[in-house]
């Protein structure tokens, strides 16, 4: 049976994009991108040929000299809209001329003041899961990898990363001309662009890093071990296939924490904490140079391939670095969020199986960790099975094997029955991938450094001040701990002791800022709400707004206050965030 993937109009069978050369043109004005893209097909087209856009002006089609002709033929509120491009008559090659809505679902263009600069605009891309067919029709769906070329032309001084090779960069007078090549067939959903007032900073051989100009150095700082990191990885996954490995620190209102979108991990500015405290985010995100970028789910619904692998990966090279009783602490913490999601949305729900089926189903609405979590316990228990050193062999094995290549979680079983068939004495794999909730045993997890973070907070509640003496050598995920251990709510004064005492705001990472608003939030700590304010209008991760917004309308007390509060930071952050938050307040009623 040929592969189908629910979030993609694509039709195979007529043949698939293997290059496109791409001009781009970015206007921070209009706030749109104009864009003239020839694609080079696998095969003659026969006849009709289906692509997918969303929200696109379409302006021109047209082979060798011939205009062909087309239609927006059907429309999907997830979908987006089919390009329906007809009689091809054997064409090998076509163009398009299109321009980008500015409120495309895949860009955001930030003001001068939404910048660390303050001085100049900025613009990104953000194409996972199913936003590149906002900025170009193509065939959405990680099933099918192309090559490209690109110029993209930026007025200066600003300059403009892709995901790709630079060639080289050309000035006229205003204008900037770039030139980037992508060699590597890549889906289309790991498509990147930015512009900004950027500076680079080489850190290795392979490795640099892009920031704006006020935040390079302690970019620079921060990511130094990032050669290094590279390096580990090769040794772990096997070669690194792309080259060079940099990263471009985005402004605070990014969506995510990072993206590994290939040889330029997109990665929000949060993690510079200028103690490298927090460069997990860059092994995890390296680790999908591998892990999604070689070896790339077939389709939404297996994405815990991606994500699952990738923690696997990601804790791989944690351990390599700080150790056993760090990877421990953070296995334990992982398991505690993977929980806490689980119930989140019901033990029974379907969408806590690893395969899901999506089928209608936007993949922004139903992001969680749980692909990424309980993904990462399953390769975690297949590893125990059969011992390192043979899974080792096998993660290298499956990563050769399925190279450039698009993979479902049916393949991978039957990868894994032909390669390590004793993890099936171990490991309920069918229970694992499409049981919902957790087989049991999942959590039976143990570490040292977070039951000392557990014994805290036990003497905590008993009355028994905690010093500061006693946490100053605690590690985030320690606090994480201590946090996830307290009741969900407290006094509004045992709030004050503890913020006393941890220093929340000047010491700790967003992470762990946000788990301490929300329990005010809970608690009723009046003088939280000047912080939350803060907070939500300067910082766009979606998994933070989320949590944030989730409590402010569960409580009594900030109940009223939460519509004004969002209409206050919406034209601050990403579409793509500010869409789900208007869907959870709507089913509030607010
Ligand atoms: N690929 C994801 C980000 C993503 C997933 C974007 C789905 C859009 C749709 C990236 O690798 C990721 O997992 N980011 C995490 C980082 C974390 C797990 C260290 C994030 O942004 O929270
Ligand atoms: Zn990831």
């Amino acid at each position: 049976m040929p592969l189908r993937d629910p979030h993609s109009f694509a039709n195979l069978s007529q043949g698939r994009i293997t290059h496109i050369d791409f001009d781009i043109q970015v206007d921070f004005t209009r706030k749109e991108l104009a864009i003239e893209a020839t694609y080079a097909f696998d095969q003659p087209i026969h006849d009709a040929f289906f692509l997918d856009t969303r929200a696109l002006t379409i302006e021109r089609i047209y082979t060798g000299e011939r205009d062909l002709a087309w239609e927006l033929d059907k429309q999907d509120p997830i979908l987006g809209e089919r390009l329906h491009v007809r009689k091809l008559d054997s064409a090998t090659e076509m163009t398009i001329e299109l321009r980008t809505a500015p409120g495309s679902t895949a860009l955001q263009w930030l003001t001068p003041k939404q910048t660390a600069g303050g001085e100049h605009p900025f613009l990104y891309s953000q194409c996972q899961s199913i936003h590149a067919r906002s900025i170009f029709p193509c065939q959405d769906t990680p099933l099918v990898r192309f090559t490209y070329h690109a110029k993209m032309q930026v007025p200066p001084p600003l300059i403009g990363v892709m995901a790709a090779a630079s060639l080289g960069v050309e000035d006229q007078t205003g204008r900037r001309i770039h030139s980037f090549a992508m060699k590597q067939p890549i889906p289309s959903y790991l498509f990147a662009l930015a512009a900004g007032d950027l500076a680079f900073k080489k850190l290795g051989p392979r490795t640099g890093i892009y920031a704006e100009n006020e935040t390079i150095d302690a970019a620079a700082w921060e990511f130094a071990e990032n050669e290094q990191k590279l390096k580990l990885g090769e040794g772990l996954f096997g070669p690194y296939l792309w080259e060079r490995y940099d990263a471009i620190v985005m402004p605070p209102s990014f969506p995510y924490g990072g993206m590994e979108n290939p040889r330029l991990t997109f990665m929000s500015t949060i993690f510079i904490m200028g103690d490298r405290s927090w460069t997990s985010i860059i092994s995890h995100e390296l680790a999908h140079s591998w892990t999604g970028n070689l070896v790339t789910n077939a389709s939404w619904e297996h994405f815990w391939l991606n994500e699952g692998w990738t923690v696997y990966a990601e804790m791989r090279i944690t351990e390599a670095l700080e150790g056993r009783d760090v990877a421990d602490l953070e296995t334990v913490i992982y398991g505690k969020i993977l929980q806490e999601e689980l119930e989140l949305f019901g033990m029974q729900s379907p969408i806590t199986c690893l395969k899901t089926s999506l089928e209608g189903i936007d993949p922004d609405e139903v992001f969680s960790r749980i692909p990424y979590y309980k993904g990462f316990l399953f390769i975690r228990q297949l590893e125990h099975a059969v011992g390192r050193e043979r899974f080792d062999a096998f993660t290298k094995k499956y990563i050769q094997t399925f190279q450039f290549q698009s993979l479902t979680s049916e393949g991978f079983v039957t990868f894994l029955e032909k390669e390590l068939p004793q993890a099936f004495d171990h490991v309920d794999v069918q229970a694992w991938i499409y049981a919902p909730g957790l087989p049991e045993g999942a959590l039976d997890l143990n570490s040292s450094l977070h039951d000392d973070a557990l014994d805290a907070c036990e003497q905590y509640l008993q009355g028994k001040p905690l010093s500061k003496q006693q946490i100053t050598k605690w590690r985030s995920g320690q606090v994480y701990a201590f946090l996830l251990a307290l009741p969900e709510r407290i006094t509004a004064e045992d709030c004050a002791v503890l913020d006393a005492l941890f220093e929340f705001e000047s010491q700790w990472n967003c992470s762990l800022r946000t788990m301490f608003l929300v329990l005010g939030i809970r608690s009723g700590y009046r003088e939280i709400m000047p912080r939350v304010e803060r907070f939500v209008q300067t910082f766009g991760r979606g998994t933070y707004l989320t949590k944030i917004f989730r409590n402010l309308v569960a409580e009594h007390w900030t109940r009223p206050q939460v519509r004004p509060l969002f209409e206050r930071i919406r034209e601050r952050h990403h579409p793509v965030v500010i869409t789900n938050l208007e869907k959870m307040l709507a089913n509030a009623n607010l």
